[in-house]
């Protein structure tokens, strides 16, 4: 296929990836904008057989196939819980799939094969995808091996790790300088895609479990990287774009989500928060004797009386798959005529978005879901906030401290304790992920329901039905 036809095609298929995207930021048209990436993904494959010297159809049809099976059986099987370990596994596979590549490319190139030239433009790109793609590769194994349960979910802090990490980064850039001033052999680039893989896994073993999303997302720009530069060395425009066009929307999201958290991204790698837990002591000073508790039917009578409703989703929702009770509660109090709303804050439970999947699989009209910014003005005309396992993202002392040493101090929250009344239900005293107490759970106008989020709700429903 001529070379204009290849380029024409090429476009097409980004101008593919990037409506899809556009569409893939509205609940309504995302699936149309995944379809849509989908059929870029599906033109750009094809023209690139049509276009590049393949070797052997044999082996591509072979991993086509075998990819596209593990693909699907992973997209069926896979619980919603576990989208954040399967998008760092398919991060990781990316990134590692540049880097072998980008290193098949130089071996082609330094034998005169169909790369003509080695440049500056290749060697430089060869480098920095090499570096980035060890990187996404082996950070995104150990985010994966610690979403999974299969390591330590908690920070592990080795002694020395900053300048040990200091000293690996500074072997990748001289070895990078290596290939880049003499490109006569391949050696520097193995060996620095393989000190790059040590110290992807260095950098991601000392973050705590529920920071994963944000590492996802920054690994996920990585990989985005990784493929624009094996784009440059292949001097594929295509692979450029996609490459790019996944680099900033990691980077956007890493940022939004640091924002959302009032935590800098250099505090979410390199702080170790997780590691703190609450002294009895510290929570005792809170709690002792102003702690309020209630049974479902208590809480019920609360409901009955009540005009308008708020729930507040957190993580113990989905631990306790919560939701589809959750609906049932709605409608429930939406038939007695009470007005119910959600307040969704925008790093409750432990992946961008994880209430308003959780909340849409059963069905909860989207326009019902209020964000943060939003719903905040409504708390003090509100009647009863039902805060259904959720902490950090409703604990006072985000706004009042200027402790810090509080992993929370300055973070946005969800003006819970501004509502007449509060009802949290959750199993315990226990602390979320930022391992501090929460003020409102003693607060005049709170009352804790402890129970385990679904069965709580059911009783809830339960009694107000009798
Ligand atoms: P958390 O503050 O982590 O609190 C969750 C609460 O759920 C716990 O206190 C726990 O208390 C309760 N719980 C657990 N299992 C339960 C069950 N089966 N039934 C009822 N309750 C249960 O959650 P959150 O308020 O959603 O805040 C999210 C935290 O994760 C924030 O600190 C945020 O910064 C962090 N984080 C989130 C993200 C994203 S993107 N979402 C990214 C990075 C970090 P009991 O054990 O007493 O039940």
């Amino acid at each position: 296929m001529p070379r204009e036809y290849i380029n024409l095609f090429y476009l097409l298929a980004s101008v593919c990836f990037i409506i899809g995207l556009k569409l893939l930021s509205h609940p309504r048209t995302a699936v149309r904008g995944n379809l849509l990436g989908a059929l870029g993904m599906l033109i750009a494959i094809v023209v690139t057989l049509l276009d590049r010297r393949i070797v052997s159809y044999e082996v591509i049809i072979a991993g086509l196939v075998i990819g596209a099976l593990i693909g699907a059986i992973m997209a069926y099987k896979a619980p919603m819980t576990a989208m954040p370990q399967v998008v760092a596994i398919f991060n990781g596979f990316g990134g590692g799939a540049s880097a072998l590549a980008v290193g098949a490319a130089l071996e082609e190139a330094l034998k005169g094969g169909f790369i003509e030239e080695i440049d500056i433009v290749f060697t430089v790109s060869a480098a920095a995808s090499g570096l980035i793609g060890g990187i996404s590769l082996t950070g995104s194994g150990v985010a994966f091996a610690k979403l999974q349960g299969l390591i330590e979910e908690r920070p592990i802090l080795l002694p020395g790790r900053h300048a040990i990490n200091l000293a690996l980064l500074i072997v990748c850039i001289a070895l990078s300088a290596w290939l880049i001033v003499n490109p006569v052999f391949s050696l520097p680039y193995w060996l620095m895609v393989i000190v790059a893989s040590v110290l992807g896994i260095l950098l991601v073993i000392p973050i705590g479990g529920a920071d994963m999303p944000v590492v996802i997302s920054l690994l996920n720009a990585y990989s985005g990287i990784a493929a624009a530069g094996h784009g440059w060395v292949l001097n594929n425009s295509v692979l450029i774009i996609s490459g790019s066009l996944v680099g900033s929307a990691g980077f956007i999201l890493t940022a939004l989500m640091c924002k959302a958290m009032n935590r800098s991204l250099a505090n979410v790698m390199f702080a170790g928060v997780g590691t703190i837990v609450a002294t009895e002591s510290e929570s005792d000073s809170i709690y002792a004797g102003r702690v309020k508790s209630a049974s479902p039917e208590e809480v019920a009578m609360l409901l009955e009386g009540a005009r308008k409703v708020i729930i507040v989703p957190g993580y113990g929702m989905a631990v306790a798959q919560a939701q589809y009770p959750i609906k049932d509660l709605t409608d429930l109090l939406e038939s007695r005529g009470i007005e119910v709303e959600f307040a969704i804050h925008p790093v409750a439970g432990r992946m961008p978005g994880h209430m308003n999947v959780l909340l849409a699989e059963v069905d909860i009209p989207y326009d019902k879901l209020k964000e943060m910014d939003e719903i905040n003005p409504e708390f003090k005309e509100t009647d009863v906030v039902l805060v259904i396992g959720a902490n950090d993202v409703v604990n006072p002392l985000a706004r009042n401290s200027s402790d810090p040493s509080n992993p929370i101090a300055g973070m946005p929250i969800l003006n819970v304790d501004e509502a007449r009344s509060v009802v949290v239900i959750k199993r315990s005293l226990a602390p979320g992920f930022a391992g501090i107490p929460n003020p409102l759970f003693a607060a005049d106008n709170c009352l804790m329901l402890f129970s385990d989020a679904k069965k709580a709700i059911m009783d809830l429903a339960n009694a107000l039905k009798s």
